[in-house]
């Protein structure tokens, strides 16, 4: 059975849960693609439209397949305070694409957070699973440099 109809036959719930379902869908594909949409519909029971509005709407769902390192990029309070927008700026720079891109080599995604539970380190930034902390200008080729092998 194809991924997508395991995630499916998992979610087949009264009343159904739309976010729920492209949240398992996108964990097991690594996105919820559109042409997705009308199985995922149909599973539910529920409209294409219905389905379509939720993954609109939240921004969290990707419909593109994300790059090789997802960066999650905290814009939280802490790191706001302590330059996260220029480690921003240097980043976007950097990559060649904005938050919600995937850069064109397809290795890199980014994203933003709102807090990693590392206020202490702020500026902060997740590549993969890994938390890194004073995320900023200078060290920033050195960081990406561990992640392009
Ligand atoms: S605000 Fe960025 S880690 Fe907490």
């Amino acid at each position: 059975m194809p991924p997508l109809a395991q995630v499916l036959e998992r979610c087949a719930t009264t009343p159904p849960n739309i976010l729920a379902t492209l949240q398992k869908v996108q964990a097991t594909l690594g996105y919820v693609p559109h042409t997705a949409v009308p199985e995922i519909a149909h599973a539910l029971g529920v409209t294409d439209s219905d389905v379509a509005g939720v993954l609109s709407f939240y921004h969290d769902l990707r419909t593109e397949p994300p790059g090789k390192h997802t960066i999650r990029f905290c814009l939280g309070e802490s790191c706001l305070a302590a330059g996260a927008e220029k480690s921003l700026a240097a980043i976007e720079k950097k990559l060649g694409c904005e938050l919600g891109e995937t850069t064109k080599d397809k290795r890199f995604t980014l994203e933003k957070v709102y807090c990693l539970g590392n206020c202490a380190l702020s500026p902060c930034a997740m590549i993969g699973e890994d938390v890194h902390g004073r995320v900023l200008p200078k060290t920033l080729a050195d960081l990406l440099k561990e992640y392009k092998k």
